[in-house]
């Protein structure tokens, strides 16, 4: 008995210290509102450079790929909405703004306490859609591509200052 009683010590010992050697599961990678919501305003910052070819490349494939081509035109250039190579930005053109604005949707922007600054042609709500693009990493690369496609004048590349 005293035996038995020492065995199966061992064998749970054994046991725990296996599933205490167990890593625990990669944590998924975040969507953008949960990126944002976890982001103090005005702090995002897109780590992707405009100059490098292959985020631009792979965000104007997510660019497509999600649909926003839809509204914003193939080229971004606009179509039934706003273009998004201009300088006009409708709520600020920083890059914290433009990752809330697609995150969020305008209605929830402006719950938020975020106003039109700029005024483009068409004035429509642009939707959610932050639990559409899979991840917030998707979203900067996405950004990225938007802000290598950019026409207007330099100073007005990341919002208008005046
Ligand atoms: C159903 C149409 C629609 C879709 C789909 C759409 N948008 Fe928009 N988007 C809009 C509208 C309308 C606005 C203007 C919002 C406003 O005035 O409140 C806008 C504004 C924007 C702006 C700011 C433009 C500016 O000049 O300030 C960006 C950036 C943007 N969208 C990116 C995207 C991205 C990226 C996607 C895809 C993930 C996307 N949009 C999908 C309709 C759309």
């Amino acid at each position: 008995m005293q035996r038995h009683t020492g065995l199966s010590g061992i064998i749970l010992l054994v046991g725990s210290s296996l599933l205490c050697a167990q890593q625990p599961p990669a944590a998924a990678p975040q969507t953008p509102v949960q990126l944002a919501d976890a982001t103090p305003k005005g702090q995002l910052k897109n780590p992707y450079a405009d100059g490098d070819a292959a985020s631009v490349a792979a965000g104007e494939r997510l660019y497509m790929s999600y649909g926003c081509n839809g509204c914003h035109g193939g080229t971004g250039g606009g179509g039934i909405c706003p273009p998004l190579t201009n300088d006009v930005w409708v709520y600020g053109g920083d890059d914290d703004t433009l990752f809330r604005l697609v995150a969020y949707g305008s209605q929830a922007l402006q719950d938020k306490g975020y106003s039109r600054v700029g005024q483009e042609e068409v004035v429509a709500p642009m939707p959610p859609m932050g639990t559409v693009v899979k991840t917030a990493d998707e979203l900067w690369h996405i950004l990225t591509w938007v802000r290598s496609n950019y026409h207007g004048a330099a100073e007005c590349k990341f919002g208008c200052k005046n």
